[in-house]
C-alpha cells in the first residue's frame, strides 16, 4: 500500500499514531531513496519533538531490521553474547571485554562503529593497532568467532541500512537525542547482527547522549523490550560518564590502557567495569559459573586479545605510535581534584585530532589526552593533572580552552560517584 510522506510527516507533527504499514511505507522508501532526505528530516524532528508509542517503536526497528540482512550465526559452536556501550568518554571497555568474554567460553560478535564528535569509536582505538584491519568478510567473521571466539570488526553496508542512512541524516538535523529514534538505531543493528544476549552499557552523565538518570532508564527500557520482542535476551547496566572512564582518552592511548588491563593492571573503574559487564554477558551466555576475574588475572583473556589482533591481521608485539608533542597541564593550587568533567575532556581530545566533526574526516591515531588525577584524587600545586597528546601543535589552544570550566580543584573531596547506578532486565 502506498502513503504520502507529507501525510506521514503530517499525521506526527500533530501528535498523531504512525500505523505499522506507514512505519514500513515510509522506512523502505527512505532506504530505496523513494523518500527525500528533507521528507525524512521533517518526521525525525516530528519524531523528536512528539515521541513515539512503545508499538510505534517495535514496528519503527522491524522496519529498520528489515531494510537489510539479518546475519546467520548459527553455525558458531559456542553461546553468543554481545554488548553495546551507548557512547562514552574513555570507554575502552570492548577491547579488554570481546577477549576477556571469549576466554571464559562464549563467542562475541561485536560488530563496532566509529566515533564521532567527542565519543570515541572502538574502530578507531583499534586501527592505531599496527596492520590491524576492522573489515571481515562475513567468512572470516564466522570462521574467527568459531576459533578465536570474538571478533571487534565493521558493519557490512547490509547491515539495517536504513539506520546507516537515517543516523547520517539525523547528525546533521539536530535529531539524534531522541529516545525512540536511539533505541531503534542501536537494537536493530544488534538483532540484524544475529547475537543471542546483549549488555547494554547505557552511559549517563556530561559525556553521554543522556545526560539524566530518568532519560537513560527510559532508554535503557525501551531497549530491553526491544530485545526481548525479538528474542535476543537483553540486560542494561546504567553507568557514570560523569568523569572519563580509566586514565586516557584517544585511540592508541586507549589501547594502551587496555592492554593493562589484560596484563591484570589497569585503573580501578575499567577493570570494575570490564568484569562487571562480563559477568552480565556470561550470565546470558549460560557461563555463570566461570569467573571473568580469573580469566583476565591468568592472562588467558591476554592470550584471546593476541589471538584476536592476529586474526584480523595485525602485530600484537608492534608498538603502538606515540604523539610528536605532549603538552602538560598542571595544577594551579593544591586541594582534591572534585570535577573532572567527562564532556570537556572528550572535547579536548577531539580538537587534539583524536575524533571527527564529519563521519568521513580521518582521525589521528595518536592524538589524545592522558589523567594524571581522577576526580577523589589529592594534588600539589605544579604536579601534572593531565597531558595532551597531539602530532599538531597547533591544536593544543583549542584543547586548553575546552578544559577551562571543566576540572575544578576543591578543599575536600566530594563522596564518590558509584560507577554503576542501576541495572533493567
Ligand atoms: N548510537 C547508535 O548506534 N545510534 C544512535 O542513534 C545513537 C547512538
Amino acid at each position: 500500500m502506498a502513503f504520502s510522506a507529507i501525510d506521514v510527516i503530517v499525521t506526527k507533527r500533530d501528535g498523531g499514531q504512525l500505523s505499522e504499514e506507514q512505519i514500513h511505507w515510509i522506512v523502505e522508501g527512505y532506504t530505496a531513496g523513494r523518500v527525500a532526505d528533507e521528507q525524512m528530516a521533517a518526521l525525525a524532528m516530528a519524531i523528536l519533538l512528539r515521541g513515539m508509542t512503545p508499538e510505534e517503536i517495535a514496528h519503527w526497528t522491524a522496519a529498520m531490521i528489515a531494510s537489510g540482512e539479518r546475519m546467520d550465526l548459527s553455525t558458531v559452536p559456542r553461546p553468543l553474547v554481545d554488548k553495546h556501550s551507548t557512547g562514552g568518554v574513555g570507554d575502552k571497555i570492548t577491547l579488554p571485554l570481546a577477549p576477556l568474554v571469549a576466554a571464559c567460553g562464549a563467542a562475541v560478535p561485536q560488530l563496532s562503529g566509529r566515533g564521532l564528535g567527542h565519543t570515541g569509536g572502538t574502530l578507531d582505538k583499534l586501527e592505531a593497532i599496527p596492520g590491524l584491519r576492522t573489515r571481515l568478510s562475513t567468512t572470516e567473521f564466522l570462521e574467527q568467532l568459531a576459533t578465536v571466539g570474538c571478533a571487534v570488526c565493521a558493519a557490512s553496508e547490509s547491515l539495517a541500512p536504513a539506520d546507516r542512512k537515517l543516523y547520517a541524516l539525523r547528525d546533521v538535523t539536530g535529531t539524534v537525542e531522541s529516545i525512540p529514534l536511539i533505541a531503534s538505531s542501536i537494537m536493530s543493528k544488534k538483532i540484524a547482527e544475529g547475537t543471542s544476549g546483549l549488555v547494554l552499557d547505557v552511559k549517563v552523565g556530561s559525556g553521554a547522549f543522556m545526560k539524566s538518570l530518568d532519560d537513560a532508564r527510559q532508554l535503557a527500557t525501551t531497549m530491553v523490550e526491544l530485545g526481548a520482542a525479538h528474542g535476543v535476551r537483553t540486560v542494561a547496566l546504567l553507568t557514570d560518564m560523569a568523569t572519563p572512564l580509566g586514565r586516557t582518552v584517544g585511540n592508541a592511548v586507549e589501547v594502551a590502557e587496555a592492554l593493562e588491563v589484560l596484563a591484570g593492571g589497569g585503573p580501578p573503574d575499567v577493570v570494575e567495569l570490564t568484569v562487571a559487564l562480563a559477568r552480565r554477558m556470561l550470565d546470558l551466555a549460560g557461563l555463570s559459573d566461570v569467573d571473568p576475574a580469573d580469566a583476565l588475572a591468568s592472562g588467558r583473556a591476554m592470550d584471546v586479545w593476541r589471538a584476536m589482533v592476529r586474526a584480523q591481521g595485525g602485530d600484537p608485539d608492534a608498538s603502538l605510535p606515540v604523539a610528536r608533542e605532549t603538552e602538560v597541564v598542571r595544577a594551579p593550587r593544591s586541594g582534591v581534584v572534585t570535577k573532572l568533567d567527562a564532556l570537556a575532556v572528550g572535547i579536548a581530545a577531539w580538537r587534539l585530532g583524536a575524533g571527527r566533526a564529519r563521519k568521513e574526516d580521518p582521525v589521528s591515531a595518536t592524538a589524545g589526552v592522558v589523567l594524571h588525577r581522577k576526580e577523589g584524587d589529592t594534588v600539589t600545586a605544579g604536579e601534572p593533572l593531565l597531558e595532551l597528546r597531539t602530532d599538531d601543535p597547533d591544536r593544543i589552544p583549542a584543547a586548553l580552552a575546552a578544559l577551562q570550566d571543566g576540572i575544578t580543584i576543591g578543599d575536600t573531596a566530594a563522596p564518590r560517584r558509584p560507577l554503576i547506578l542501576d541495572t533493567i532486565e
